[in-house]
């Protein structure tokens, strides 16, 4: 099976999933103890790992009182027909202030649907928490933001994040990046700038294109993608694995092209700096 499908998926809760939330349901293996849907809105995608069982404890969290107080509502009414096995918590809270301190097993952030900027507050955020807490943790984020991907991604190779794996996605017409990165306490942002040594390119390469070429197919925790530095413009996004994601990359560069191009020339040097480095991206087919 391709990512590029339609992948809506029926809930039991009688709501569908669009093309970006099932990718990120796809991405998400058996290996968390906790998964926090961070930003959850009305809580569709959690809601979708409860009905699958992803993990023990599913937690909805998001700023609006009124929107945690509906899913609160959802679940519980659902709850009263059909039993739900995953322990489940509905947090109304910012994001960045979750504490995991107290909390064993491996943690899951998803953070979707919010701008790039506010993501990675909410991550930098996240990490001095768990920097601050009990050592040798190991937290992974997966993570779909709107816009500013490549500052994201900057932020991210600071941070000490690195890739586990990414994919491109379409939804209304629109092309989001899809992006799984793992944080361990030990060897993170206690050695920061280890990634910029370790990453001296800005252009994608297939460092991995000898991979089976079905992303999410069949794979059990155990199979998970070995860590690699994450690049500010993306690796494996430009390999695609079949017609459709290479339709859907090359679109994809064209705009991100234009978009910067348009933005230096009001003469940032930021815009120009993002422009050559988008401009020196290359599509490699890995099908
Ligand atoms: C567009 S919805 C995204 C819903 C869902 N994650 C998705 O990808 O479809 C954005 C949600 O983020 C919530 N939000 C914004 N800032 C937040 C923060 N700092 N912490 C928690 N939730 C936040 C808003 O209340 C809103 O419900």
């Amino acid at each position: 099976m391709s990512l590029s499908k339609n992948t809506e998926t029926k809930l039991n809760t009688g709501k569908k999933l669009g093309n970006r939330l099932s990718t990120i349901d796809q991405f998400i293996l058996s290996e968390y103890t906790h998964i926090w849907d961070c930003c959850c809105d009305h809580g569709l995608l959690g809601m979708r790992l409860l009905d699958r069982k992803a993990a023990p404890h599913i937690h909805f969290v998001d700023v609006s009182q009124a929107l945690i107080e509906q899913v609160k509502h959802k679940l519980q009414t659902h709850q009263a027909t059909s039993p739900i096995e995953s322990k489940w918590y509905a947090h109304c809270l910012d994001a960045a202030t979750i504490d995991i301190s107290a909390l064993n097993g491996k943690h899951l952030f998803v953070i979707a649907g919010v701008g790039g900027d506010l993501t990675s507050d909410i991550v930098s955020a996240l990490i001095r928490g768990i920097d601050g807490g009990p050592s040798k943790l190991e937290v992974d984020f997966l993570l779909c933001p709107i816009r500013h991907h490549y500052t994201l991604r900057r932020a991210l190779r600071r941070l000490g994040c690195n890739l586990k794996r990414e994919v491109l996605v379409e939804e209304n017409r629109r092309i989001y990046e899809v992006v799984l990165v793992s944080y361990q306490a030990e060897n993170g942002s206690r050695k920061d700038g280890d990634n910029d040594k370790a990453l001296d390119f800005e252009g994608a390469t297939c460092a991995s294109a000898a991979r089976d070429n079905d992303l999410l197919d069949n794979r059990t925790a155990q199979e998970s993608d070995s860590l690699r530095p994450i690049s500010e413009t993306g690796e494996d996004i430009w390999c695609p694995v079949d017609m459709r994601q290479k339709e859907i990359a090359c679109r994809y560069l064209h705009s991100l092209i234009q978009h910067y191009a348009r933005m230096a020339e009001s003469g940032s040097e930021d815009a120009l700096q993002k422009l050559k480095a988008y401009q020196g991206i290359a599509i490699h087919e890995r099908y």
